[in-house]
């Protein structure tokens, strides 16, 4: 990144934003950001507590839905990059509350972001940041990995709009020449993630002395990826990424459900009576694997986090940040909204 350059976050209060920021902060002390975020339910400026009075940070509450209020927030800061985290990110929501928001955000959020990079013509380079998702769901015993050529099979409605936006993004970069550039990640976790995702919630649930509830079988596998290897990935694809390229970043780290599920019982000392087997989300994909090897080939990042270290060290961040998660109950009522969506459901081991 060029010296003292200005970076246009959207979404910057979420999980991987607001650890994105802080660790651009970290690593380019005279970058400038703006963070152009709604504060959705996930959305939560506590994760961000640390560069509030960085003279260099700044802060508009907007929607990127909203074109008027995201054009006067774009033109008056004069970017160099742009980085989008900015989304409604829970499955389960996007199933049982509804798409319509993931619609406006996930698509037509982006369609604006991108109307801005080609008025302006300086933005040196839009990253999309978006999700090995989009790619559907790959058998147990395969031995594919999605890789960046792999064709988009959205299952379940928070996918779809995904990749909504980022079909949206590679016709931009083919019609009007913009430097965009899409990323798909694998699950990500680490400090500061809404408590509705599984290892915040597994977590959360055992310091309320409740059971840990698993969708079907509970054999269902995730990449796994620790926050700051995806905050670097998308560190390098603003500074090295090509314009018009996809990126796929993953932590070859696959481990399903079940087993993040006995991880978390160990550590807090509990046998498997602690697990509740509850009826499967609808479109519940079985497998994500994500083949990384054109990132660490063309922009040289590798992940650096030891899978056993840093989720250990999550663990001990939640049950060290106690008035954090006061907070996000405080504000937003339930952390787990879709919790009661299982009620009704038969649970196998009641
Ligand atoms: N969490 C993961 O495991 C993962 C993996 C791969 C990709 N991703 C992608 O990374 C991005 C960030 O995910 P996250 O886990 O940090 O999500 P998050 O839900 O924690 O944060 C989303 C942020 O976007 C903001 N936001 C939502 N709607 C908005 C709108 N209309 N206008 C402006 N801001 C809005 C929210 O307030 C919040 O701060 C998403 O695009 C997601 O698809 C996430």
């Amino acid at each position: 990144m060029d010296k003292g350059k200005r970076i246009f976050v959207a979404g910057g209060a979420g999980f991987i934003g607001s650890n994105f920021i802080k660790y651009i902060f970290k690593k380019h002390k005279d970058a400038r950001i703006l963070n152009y975020d709604k504060l959705t339910y996930s959305g939560n400026l506590d994760n961000l507590k640390d560069v509030k009075n960085n003279p260099r940070y700044g802060f508009v509450k907007g929607d990127v839905s909203d074109a008027k209020k995201l054009k006067a927030a774009f033109w008056e800061f004069k970017p160099d990059y742009v980085i989008n985290f900015a989304a409604e990110t829970h499955v389960d929501r996007s199933i049982h509350v509804g798409a319509l928001e993931f619609i406006k955000t996930n698509i037509e959020g982006v369609f604006n972001i991108l109307e801005l990079v080609k008025a302006d013509r300086k933005i040196k380079k839009y990253v999309q940041v978006s999700t090995d998702e989009v790619y559907g769901s790959l058998g147990l015993n395969s031995k594919n990995k999605f890789r960046e050529d792999t064709a988009f099979a959205p299952n379940v409605p928070y996918a779809a709009t995904k990749a909504g936006g980022d079909m949206l993004c590679r016709a931009y970069n083919k019609t009007f020449n913009l430097p965009v550039i899409v990323t798909h990640c694998s699950n990500n976790y680490g400090p500061n993630q809404y408590p509705e995702k599984l290892i915040p919630f597994f977590i959360l649930r055992m310091l309320e002395g409740k059971k840990l509830p698993l969708y079907g079988d509970g054999r269902n596998v995730r990449d796994w990826i620790y926050v700051l290897d995806h905050c670097e990935a998308l560190r390098l694809c603003l500074l090295k990424g090509k314009p018009g390229e996809v990126y796929n970043i993953g932590a070859d780290n696959e481990m399903d459900n079940l087993q993040i599920a006995k991880l978390i019982l160990k550590y807090f000392n509990k046998d498997e009576s602690w697990l509740e087997f509850v009826k499967d989300r609808p479109g519940h994909d079985r497998r994500y694997a994500i083949a990384a090897a054109k990132i660490k080939k063309d922009l040289g990042w590798r992940p650096k986090h030891d899978f056993r270290k840093a989720f250990g060290a999550t663990i001990k961040w939640y049950l060290d940040n106690p008035a954090w998660i006061q907070r996000v109950r405080k504000r937003t009522g339930v952390f787990n909204p879709h919790i009661d969506l299982w009620k009704g459901h038969a649970l196998k081991n009641k």
